[in-house]
């Protein structure tokens, strides 16, 4: 059943109608379908276009259709174009010929967007829960690795020690950001377009207000044109999931780095390894990889929806169609990306010895340089006597702290410090006491902010 058959004498060609149904994905929104008609309904009673016993058999065949989809029972026919066309369908089998009159003063334009924005009102809160849980899961390891301290890598070079709790913590803080870029997309997607008709407003004396409040809507759209067109909702979610999903990205790239066996600083669990068909030694981190790859489709979505959206004449148009997939696509990569991610890294092993053994003496050149700072030598100066220090132990083939006195001597003569002082991990992290930092101190300071964050 096609609900504008009227002014037409051909069957559509099969294929234009495979095209253009969106039943196939549009039924993620039938539960929110069928909870914006029955409050159309009720708006259409409070007017008078609907008696309250139309108004009461229509509630109760929706109802009725709710059920049948929460139980899986609700059959789709290959006639059913969209969800909308499926439900109304189905109203007047069960029903009758009142199910007719639901649409009065509506259009699929404004129907698909409330559907859809409640939709992601109702699905947002779902992903900010499985952000949580993984900030979470971060967090707990934070706390339990507190006391273990690493080489930190800029350019992936070793640069100074820090707290492993304050890497795992570096995690959380870009999820956080991810938390409040999507509270802030639940805010945007919460403004109801139904009552904008097709495209110039309904005829109907609809109090949206009401209508909104039923719905759980913060406000209500004020231009009907731009109410049935605009989806920035959907592309700030899009948006918002590839930043997520950037983030995840960076986190994986850096523990497939860890876990490698040149590294070693990690095992991951063989619950979230995998292996080769071929080498009989292979245990592979898959699980990031693919969140590194995901991350990357999730980017394509993005720039694809906004070249979608770009060249669209007002007001809708049905290019908008592929908003669903779309937005759909990225929700459920995130879905299944961020439990396993979390547990992942609840369950692998940090290998201690592996990770203070990496630890080349060079990485205290900057304490070293901050050291004759203290004793009144103008940085850049100091910078340079520690390079020229690196450089003889560059020829020398050895470790920086396996210069002699003499040699310290050498290259910042007259100045007496005690050079072995320097090559000690606790006293570099912990003079990083800054707020922010990682000295133990500044750590645990972190650690009770993110308590607070979390229990809020
Ligand atoms: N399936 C359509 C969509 O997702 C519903 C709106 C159809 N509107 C129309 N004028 N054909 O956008």
């Amino acid at each position: 059943m096609t609900l504008w058959g009227g002014r037409f004498t051909k069957k559509m060609d099969t294929d234009a109608w495979e095209l253009n149904a969106s039943i196939l994905f549009d039924k993620r929104l039938a539960k929110q379908d069928t909870q914006a008609s029955i409050a159309w309904a009720k708006a259409l009673e409070e007017i008078g276009v609907l008696t309250p016993a139309e108004e009461l058999l229509i509630q109760d065949g929706l109802q009725q259709i709710q059920k049948e989809l929460i139980s899986e029972n609700f059959l789709y026919l290959p006639e059913d174009e969209d969800i909308h066309t499926a439900v109304e369908r189905r109203l007047f089998e069960i029903i009758g010929p009142t199910a007719g009159k639901l649409h009065t003063g509506r259009s699929r334009n404004d129907q698909v967007a409330t559907d859809f924005r409640l939709w992601m009102m109702e699905n947002i809160l779902y992903l900010i829960q499985a952000i949580k849980t993984l900030q979470l899961q971060i967090f707990n390891r934070a706390q339990q690795d507190i006391g273990i301290r690493m080489p930190s890598y800029t350019h992936l070079q070793q640069a100074q020690p820090v707290l492993l709790s304050h890497w795992w913590l570096s995690f959380f803080w870009p999820l956080q950001r991810d938390l409040e870029q999507f509270n802030q997309v639940q805010k945007q997607a919460s403004v109801l377009p139904l009552g904008s008709g097709a495209v110039a407003g309904t005829s109907f004396p609809i109090d949206r207000q009401v209508l909104a409040n039923q719905l759980g809507f913060e406000a209500v759209s004020q231009n009907s044109m731009d109410a049935v067109s605009d989806r920035d909702f959907a592309a700030q979610f899009i948006f918002s999931a590839a930043l997520c999903g950037v983030h995840l990205s960076r986190l994986a790239e850096q523990l497939i780095i860890f876990t490698s066996s040149e590294f070693g600083f990690f095992t991951l669990s063989d619950a979230f390894s995998t292996g080769s068909s071929l080498m009989p030694q292979k245990k592979n981190a898959d699980i990031f990889e693919l969140t590194r790859g995901k991350a990357g489709s999730m980017l394509g979505t993005l720039c694809g929806f906004l070249a979608t959206l770009k060249g669209l004449p007002s007001v809708y148009d049905k290019d908008l169609q592929e908003d669903k997939q779309a937005v759909f696509k990225v929700l459920d990569t995130l879905m299944s990306i961020l439990p396993v991610i979390g547990n992942a890294i609840q369950t692998l092993t940090v290998n201690v010895e592996k990770i203070t053994a990496t630890i080349n003496p060079a990485i205290f050149a900057t304490d070293i340089a901050d050291g004759l700072v203290k004793h009144g030598i103008p940085f850049r100066e100091a910078h340079a006597i520690v390079g020229k220090a690196i450089q003889i132990a560059l020829d020398r083939n050895v470790n920086l702290d396996s210069l002699s006195d003499a040699d310290w001597q050498m290259v910042a003569p007259g100045i007496a410090l005690d050079w072995q002082s320097f090559f000690s991990i606790q006293r570099s992290i912990e003079t990083r006491s800054v707020i922010g930092g990682t000295a133990t101190s500044a750590v645990n300071d972190q650690i009770k902010l993110i308590q607070q964050l979390i229990n809020a």
